[in-house]
Formats: structure tokens, sequence, C-alpha cells
């Protein structure tokens, strides 16, 4: 007989596993990629210190609360909400939020797979020498360049996405995990030496500025919301993707210090991005508000120009490839679990349908930057309009979601028993994050947005 304590899938073999896999889940293209550009059209320092609130603050306990409702659930989202509303005597619609997080896994792939292509098309220009002694008008002329062939994109996000189902076909333990161990640490250490380039940088102390002063008027309703959503996708939390790896977490393990470790981890690594790409932006007479493409024109200035720099260029693209990989599998992980537990489909199934899927809607983010660009829906190409409604959107109002069923619907006593916080007077400060000051800022947020504060 299964025991019904443990996910179908397996379990982690050891704490270790799971933070390493869940830390690979939170660090990726949107520590790397997509906070420096996104700071950069924000404004900066006032930027960054609303998203560092709200990852203390409202993602972290969120983080927990989602690892908590996987634990206890042990299924697919889906599953584990009807699971544990029915527990709490609760309605059974909020499976719904499990079927939002799954759609919103979809789509964040959707247009994270082509991003990942470029980085994994930039291994071979880093191998050829093509930055060698570049400056900014020759990476935004090979990127331009790049990004114009609709062709050229669709084969990398192929590729890409291809290297994603494959491994996720063979299952959680056998794919990622080794390799993660080994390349988020050293992605770490590339990033450092970049660091330490970028510190010898004229515009050191103006990148540094840029990241941290904070300028309030810079900051409006929707740049908030954008920090917010941002600490919600860097985290990874408000889809259900924490709460599949939470489904393969042993019962011994402590959810509270497993969160804070896998924050901390994921938000030095969108720091120190800050740290490395600013100082090039200041330096090159470039401007911070080049968006999606900011890493691209900036980062290879300093495999150029540095000494062995090809070589960290490949080595550096190659692992942000695998930090890539390493959060494409968690956002496709609960689409496929749900086909397996509820739709009865074998796992190679289960990877061919949500990955075709996936692949076509991808599509759609490819000819943003080519043959569409000029498409706009409310003033934003396909991809934009796609991140925005995911990352602002969905992840907020998921993670609303689950702050409120953890908060208020499940059963304290349940909660309390789940996290097994030694010490009560830690249980209570989440205990009202969770249920007050979450709920309270992400609603604020969207007030302000839509203008009624
Ligand atoms: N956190 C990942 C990143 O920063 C993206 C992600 C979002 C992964 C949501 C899983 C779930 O790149």
């Amino acid at each position: 007989m299964t025991d019904i304590n443990k996910s179908q899938h397996g379990e982690w073999s050891s704490r270790m596993a799971f933070i390493m896999a869940a830390t690979g889940s939170a660090v990726g293209l949107g520590n790397i990629w997509k906070f420096p550009y996104i700071t950069g059209e924000n404004g900066g320092g006032a930027f960054v210190l609303v998203y560092l609130l709200c990852v203390l603050l409202i993602g972290i306990p969120i983080m927990m609360a989602e690892i908590m409702l996987g634990r206890r659930g042990r299924k697919n989202p889906v599953s584990t909400l009807v699971t544990l509303a029915k527990e709490a005597a609760a309605d059974s619609k909020w499976r719904y939020l499990g079927g939002a997080g799954i759609l919103a896994g979809f789509l964040i792939l959707s247009y994270y797979s082509v991003i990942a292509g470029w980085a994994t098309a930039y291994i071979l220009k880093a191998f050829t020498g093509s930055f060698s002694g570049v400056d900014a008008t020759a990476t935004k002329a090979i990127f331009d360049d790049f990004i114009a062939s609709p062709m050229r994109l669709i084969f990398w996000h192929t590729l890409f996405l291809l290297a994603t189902m494959l491994i996720v076909a063979r299952g959680i333990y056998d794919g990622l995990e080794k390799a993660v161990r080994f390349m988020i640490p050293a992605l770490f250490g590339v990033m450092l030496l970049l660091l330490a380039y970028s510190m010898t940088t004229s515009g050191y102390f103006q990148g540094l500025k840029f990241l941290f002063y904070p300028d309030f008027s810079k900051l409006n309703g929707n740049s908030i919301l954008i920090a917010m959503g941002q600490a919600f996708f860097s985290l990874g939390i408000g889809m259900g993707s924490v709460m599949i790896y939470g489904a393969y977490l042993p019962k011994n393990i402590s959810i509270a210090n497993s969160s804070i470790i896998i924050a901390i981890a994921d938000t030095l690594f969108a720091l120190l991005a800050g740290l490395v790409i600013f100082p090039l932006v200041f330096s090159y007479g470039l401007q911070p508000n080049l968006g999606a493409g900011l890493i691209f024109e900036t980062l290879p200035i300093a495999f150029g120009n540095m000494p062995g720099g090809w070589l960290f260029g490949l080595l550096f693209f190659i692992m942000l490839v695998f930090a890539a990989l390493s959060s494409s599998i968690a956002l496709i992980e609960p689409a496929v679990t749900w086909l397996i537990e509820c739709k009865n489909m074998s796992r190679e199934q289960a990877c061919i349908r949500s990955g075709l899927t996936v692949w076509v809607l991808g599509f759609g983010s490819v000819f943003s930057f080519n043959s569409w660009s000029g498409f706009k829906i409310f003033g934003n190409t396909f991809f934009e309009l796609i991140d925005y409604l995911t990352a602002n959107l969905m992840l907020p109002i998921g993670s609303l979601a689950i702050a409120l069923f953890a908060g208020w619907v499940i059963k304290q006593q349940h909660s309390e028993q789940e996290l097994a916080i030694p010490d009560q007077q830690h249980y209570k400060i989440w205990q009202f994050l969770i249920k007050y000051v979450a709920p309270a800022a992400v609603f604020l947020v969207f007030l302000d947005v839509i203008g009624v504060l």
C-alpha cells in the first residue's frame, strides 16, 4: 500500500536537496535578467527598497504558507487545495486557485523559454569570441541583429524547451538536482568575478547609487505593483510551484528555516546582478532603461574587455541557462503533476501535451521582438502583456489567495502543527503577517494602481 503521507512522485532525499531544488527554482532569469532591467525602467533605489520590503514582509511568509499547504496536501496544486479545503470544511472552489497557478506557470514559461533561448544562443557567441573588444555600440548591434530573426529565436526557444521537457519527463529526482547543486554556487562565483570587474569601472559608484539610493519621486502605484510582482516572481510563489516542491518535502524539515535560506539566496543573486550591471551601464554611457535586452547589451562588454573574459562569458551563459532550466522545470511541474494525477496521463504524455502548448504560445513572445513589435495591445507587445498579466496580476492574486487560505481558512492547529515553529512568538509573527499584512499590502497596491488611493 502507498503511504498517504507521501507524494506519489517521491520525496527529497535531504533538507539540502530540497533547499537546492527550491533555490534552483527561485534563482533564474528573474534575478539576473529581469531584476536589473525592471529596476532600470523603474528608477532604481526606491524600487529596489519596495522589492526588498515585499520579499521580507510578504514574500517569506507566503512562501512558508505555500510550502506548508503543499506538504499537507501532498498532491498537485488543484488536488492539494481540494483536500485541504475539505479538511477545513471550506468551499471546494479553492481548487480554482490551483488551476490559476497552473495557467500562470504555462504563460510564464512561454516567454521564459524564449529569453532562456537568448541566453543559450549567447553561449555560442561567447565561445566563438563575438564579444572580443566590443563596446556598447557593438553589443547593441549584436543583440539587435540577433533578435531580428524570428526563425533564430524559435530555434533557441525550441532547444531550451526541449531540454526542459526532457528533464521533467525523467521525473523530479534524477532530473536537475545534481547539476543545480553545483551550478548555483558556480554561478555565484562567476558573478563575484564580474563584480570585481565592475568595481574597476568608472561608473561603479554611480551604479551603486542608482541601485541603493531611494528617490521616492520615481515611484508610482504601477512601479510599486511591479516591485511586488517581482518579489513573487523571483521567489517563485503564488502559482503552485513552491506548493509542488513542498509536496515532496519530508515531515521533519523546518519550513521556516528553509524559506528564509531560499529567500536570502534569491535576493543575493538579484542584488549581485544589479551591482554588476549598473556600473557597466553608467561606465559605458548606456541608459538604465534599455528594457529586456539590458543584460545582453551590457555584460558582453565586460566579457569582451576583461582578461580571460571569453571564458568567463562562456561559463556565465552556461550557468545562466542551468539556472533558467531549474526554474523552468518548476514552472511546468504543477501542470505536469496535475495532468498525471487528475487526467490519468503518463509523465511522458503530460510532458508532450504541456510542452507543445507552451512551445506554440512562445511564438507570440518571439514575434514581439521582431515581426509583431509594432502590434500593441493596451500599449504592450504580446510578450509585455503576458509578463504583466502573470507577474503583476496572476502571481499577486495567487499569493493573496494563498495568504487568505493559509491564514483564515485552514485551522490554526493545522498550520501550527505543519510549520512546527519551536518558538510560539515566531509563529505569531508569521500568523500576523499572513493574516493581515500580506493581504492588506496586496490589496492596497491594487487599489493604488486602479487609482482609488
Ligand atoms: N523564480 C524564477 C526566476 O526568478 C521564475 C519562476 C517563477 C519559477 C515562478 C517558478 C515559479 O527566474
